[in-house]
């Protein structure tokens, strides 16, 4: 037996890290490949509070993790703890997926290719040389900006705290559009809300639609609900809209297939199973929190 089998054959376990962490729909989208592929393979969620990012990184590496994803509120910090970046971690200052490898930490971030990936594979729509308008200025919102920019799109951020919006444009060499003008959209191309408004809970995104060319493109990363206001209004009006929740499946790809090597599919079966586990958790917090 060659040792490249016998090393196939070894579990190989990846991790997710975040404060809080049990909302996380990542150990289903993991389990389920792992599942699918018949691989001898692990993916655990483990709550880190901040100031443990560096130790449970090095334990995790020390003990034969393969890598793992980071999630809120470390993308940030995991940044600074890797020893190797792609570009499009250090472009948007985010890592979301790591690779111990050789004895070092490689960090990437795969939300752009996760964003870009979703939209493509739901509805054709040419980026080159569209204005796209990208709502929010948080971590998620400089993912959606750079996926934008390298797809060749002219963007503008509007953020309701105009100086997250001003520093964004800068740190990115886009426009900005007052937060108090969502209604001109007449040249707008591209629509895509990245703030946390719409979802379960928040209040909806109060913008009005109207004046959007019948040929834009809406899409939230906003995924429960999966129909946001703002998906509504889009297909009322017989836009193209996209949900985010492929935005999610697709960003696990890249990592799925460093950490275990096989490249899974976002699959409807995959979307229906992440769907059902979404609705089991939301069971279990309505019945935690008495609602
Ligand atoms: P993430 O990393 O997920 O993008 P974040 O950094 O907390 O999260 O950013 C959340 C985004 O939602 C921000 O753009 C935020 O606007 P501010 O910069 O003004 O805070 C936006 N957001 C959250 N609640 C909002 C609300 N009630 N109205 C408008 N924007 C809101």
């Amino acid at each position: 037996m060659s040792s490249l089998r016998v090393k196939s054959r070894a579990l190989r376990k990846a991790f997710i890290l975040g404060d809080p962490i049990e909302h996380s729909l990542s150990p289903d989208i993991h389990g389920y490949w792992l599942r699918e592929h018949g691989i001898d393979g692990s993916y655990e969620a483990f709550n880190v509070p901040p100031a443990y990012l560096a130790k449970t990184l090095r334990k995790l590496a020390a003990e034969g993790y393969v890598g793992g994803n980071i999630t809120i509120p470390h993308k940030e910090k995991a940044l600074m703890l890797c020893d190797e970046l792609s570009d499009a971690a250090r472009e948007i200052g985010a890592v979301n997926t790591i690779i111990f490898k050789d004895g070092k930490v490689f960090g990437d971030n795969t939300d752009a290719y996760g964003f870009m990936e979703n939209i493509v594979s739901r509805e054709t729509f040419a980026f080159e040389g569209k204005k796209a308008l990208v709502l929010g200025a948080g971590g998620a919102s400089r993912a959606v900006v750079y996926a934008l920019q390298k797809a060749g799109s002219e963007v503008l951020i509007a953020n309701r705290t105009a100086e997250r919006a001003e520093k964004l444009a800068e740190n990115f060499g886009c426009g900005v559009l007052d937060w108090g003008k969502l209604s001109e959209l007449n040249d707008i191309d591209f629509l895509v809300n990245t703030t946390s408004l719409g979802m379960e809970g928040q209040d909806a995104l109060s913008i009005d639609l109207t004046a959007l060319p019948s040929s834009a493109l809406v899409t939230d990363i906003v995924y429960n609900p999966l129909e946001t206001e703002l998906l509504k209004q889009a297909n009322e009006r017989d836009l193209k809209a996209v949900d985010g929740l492929g935005m999610l499946l697709h960003q696990a790809v890249p990592g799925f297939e460093k950490w275990f090597g096989a490249r899974p599919e976002v699959t409807p079966d995959l979307r229906d199973s992440v769907l059902k586990a979404l609705k089991a958790r939301e069971e279990k917090w309505v019945l935690k929190e008495g609602v």
